[in-house]
């Protein structure tokens, strides 16, 4: 009995240690530059990520560069998106979760990941 406890301390605690380390090694592997601190931060960084697994793959390299856009002022400025209006933004507009193309060759975003996007255009 008191084995089967202590087996079970140790199987526990190395779960526990396991999932700290993945949750660190996570986190590390997705930093990648964007200030995370404020709720303006935390929405950028959601949307980024969608942006990232979703479309980057395209729009990185050839003719733009979406993945060196960190900062609500550099997607607004590379002309992608309309600040506070996701609908008037091409970014959105090209979404073939409301009619567009986007992305190409792919099925449609998930809705949660595109309510993250709009979510950060209409409160930026
Ligand atoms: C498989 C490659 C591919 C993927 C993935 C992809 N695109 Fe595109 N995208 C293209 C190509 C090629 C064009 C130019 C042809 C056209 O306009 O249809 C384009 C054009 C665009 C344009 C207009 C031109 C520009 O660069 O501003 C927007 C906006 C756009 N894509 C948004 C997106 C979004 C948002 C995603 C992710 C949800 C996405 N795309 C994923 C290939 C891709």
């Amino acid at each position: 009995m008191r084995f089967a406890i202590l087996l079970y301390l140790l199987v526990a605690s190395s779960c526990i240690q396991s999932d700290n380390s993945n949750t660190f090694d996570r986190a590390f592997s997705e930093n990648i530059g964007i200030d995370r601190s404020t709720p303006k931060g935390e929405r950028l960084y959601q949307a980024y990520i969608v942006l990232k697994e979703n479309c980057m793959s395209c729009h990185t390299g050839y003719h733009n560069d979406w993945n060196s856009n960190k900062t609500d002022q550099g997607w607004i400025s590379s002309g992608q998106i309309e600040p506070n209006d996701s609908y008037s933004s091409s970014l959105v507009i090209r979404l073939k979760n409301i009619g567009g193309n986007m992305p190409k060759d792919k099925p449609q975003i998930s809705e949660a990941e595109f309510d993250l996007i709009t979510n950060w255009i209409d409160n930026i």
